[in-house]
């Protein structure tokens, strides 16, 4: 019997068990009350008194190892299975992510820290604009043609029916708020949102920043203008950008001028984002027309001025190569997080 318990030791250390079922199996064979163990105990009554205690003592030793090879391998399935919470604590904790500025805001602080370093002033005006500040004022009566230039939101006021509204279409009204409330010499800029009507493209979208620039003093000429200008893009885009002015026209400019900036992707030479042309468009500008100064009481013979405005989605998407404007607003942090 004695060779009987060291075969059946062997057997218990070598019975595989990696399953709920095996571990089942296990318990059958030598633990339940039909196993081979429980059997052994019967059968000792028939061994010799001489025996007894050796064969005894063994039986209880390896009975004592299946419980404990049971308990352990039970307490190990029960782990593993889907009872207890798995955590693994060697694992790294989870990250969580952090906001950050939008992209448009980020140029346009950066815009406007280049601006501020050379002395210009940041003022505010409303989205929601009084139609006489967007247009009246800005030598754009009613029914001028200039009008159709920009699609423009109307909002009718139902208190007040003699005061119409709009969604402001430009930051140019700033100007003339900033004329009325203060005296020349003036240097301004006016960052902020505007609407147009406009069918939603990867070109065009019916909101959009601008940023305003405004500087009235004696002797104010064109060549401030396109010093100031060139300044800031060397700033913005490198040392290596020129800057070039091609006649446009605008209401409340004259001479009225777009400004181009030589593209900085492929130096001027050509590409496919300057269109093989060397130049980028990037905003409008001009010297303020006399009748601007007559709707706000300054006296064109004293005072001249420039003022300018550009696009900030256009010029941010030039600098990071972004090609659909509608990426900028659809708030997808797998985007936004790039910047
Ligand atoms: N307001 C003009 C536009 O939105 C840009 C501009 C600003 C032109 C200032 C001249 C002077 O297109």
């Amino acid at each position: 019997m004695l060779s009987d318990l060291n075969e059946i030791e062997q057997e218990i250390n070598s019975f595989p068990v990696n399953s709920p079922e095996e571990l089942e199996n296990f318990r059958l064979k030598f633990i339940s009350r039909n196993g081979l163990l429980t059997g052994l105990f019967e059968e000792l009554k028939n061994v010799s008194r001489e025996e007894k205690p050796v064969v005894g003592k063994k039986l209880n030793e390896v009975k004592k190892l299946a419980e404990s090879k049971f308990n352990t391998l039970k307490a190990q399935l029960d782990d593993t299975g889907s009872k207890k919470e798995d955590i693994d604590l060697t694992l790294p904790a989870a990250s969580y992510s952090i906001g950050r500025e939008h992209l448009i805001s980020q140029t346009l602080a950066e815009m406007v820290k280049i601006f501020r370093e050379i002395g210009f002033k940041v003022t505010d005006g409303p989205e929601l604009e009084e139609e006489f500040y967007n247009f009246d004022a800005l030598n754009t009566p009613a029914h001028h043609p200039a009008r159709d230039m920009q699609d423009t939101f109307y909002v009718q006021s139902t208190t007040d029916k003699d005061k119409k509204h709009v969604l402001r279409t430009h930051t140019s009204p700033v100007q003339i708020r900033t004329m009325l409330q203060n005296k020349p010499p003036l240097r301004i800029i006016s960052p902020g949102k505007v609407f147009r009507n406009e069918t939603v493209t990867y070109k065009n979208y019916f909101m959009f920043h601008q940023l305003e620039g405004l500087y009235i003093d004696k002797n104010v000429s064109m060549r401030d203008l396109k010093g100031v200008l060139a300044y800031f893009f060397k700033k913005f885009y490198g040392e290596n950008t020129k800057i070039r002015f091609i006649p446009s026209f605008f209401p409340f400019t004259e001479p009225s001028g777009q400004v181009d900036i030589s593209c900085f992707i492929c130096g001027g030479k050509g590409c496919k984002t300057c269109k093989e042309t060397g130049w980028l468009e990037v905003g409008g500008c001009g010297m303020v027309d006399p009748n601007v100064f007559r709707s706000v009481n300054i006296d064109p013979e004293e005072y001249t001025g420039y003022a300018f405005g550009m696009g900030m989605e256009r010029l941010t998407m030039m600098k990071y190569g972004i090609k659909d404007i509608r990426i900028l607003y659809q708030n997808d942090v797998r985007f936004l997080d790039q910047f």
